[in-house]
């Protein structure tokens, strides 16, 4: 790790590491973790840095938070290629890479305004993955196949 980076971000004692953002997505992470600004939690963001593995990432570091389950999956829609740090006093406690899971259940509403789970009915969207690179999921209810640039403007 140079200098550069170590005075561009600093360590953080407690909370979440969102490492190997896609470059550009940052805001997008914060958005879906429903993270304004405003709920006093210490952030920092560093976007278009360099990074050995993608060319350009992002970083997103959140103090005092950690993530739930559902929120790592919509994450990884997002920037399927991102390493979520767990810190514990300074050390990385715990590191895991995002993965999409199989199925998409209450995370992304159907892009199909006639699809049963846009109706009144009280019916989370399903969808299947039918493929992760590039993303394809498909609707259990109206098999409509939404990809990635669908997927993300419909996500809850
Ligand atoms: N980090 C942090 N505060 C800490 C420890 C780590 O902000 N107290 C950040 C690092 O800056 C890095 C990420 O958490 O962005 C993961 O840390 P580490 O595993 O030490 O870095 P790398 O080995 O470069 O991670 P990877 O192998 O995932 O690229
Ligand atoms: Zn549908």
């Amino acid at each position: 790790m140079n200098e550069r980076k170590e005075l561009r971000v600093q360590k953080i004692k407690d909370g979440t590491v969102i490492d190997h953002i896609t470059a550009g997505y940052a805001l997008d992470v914060l958005r879906i973790l429903g993270l304004t600004g405003k709920e006093g939690l210490t952030i920092s963001v560093v976007m278009n840095v360099p990074s050995h593995k993608l060319g350009l990432k992002d970083i997103v570091k959140i103090e005092g938070k950690e993530l739930l389950e559902e929120e790592v999956h919509k994450i990884a829609l997002i920037a399927p290629n991102a390493t979520i740090n767990i810190i514990r006093d300074y050390e990385v406690l715990s590191k895991m890479k995002v993965k999409i899971p199989d199925n998409l259940i209450g995370l992304v509403k159907c892009g199909n305004p006639s699809c049963i789970t846009n109706s009144r009915e009280p019916i989370k969207p399903v969808f299947h993955v039918i493929s992760r690179d590039p993303l394809l999921i498909q609707c259990y209810y109206c098999r409509r196949i939404m990809d990635r640039s669908e997927a993300l403007l419909n996500l809850i």
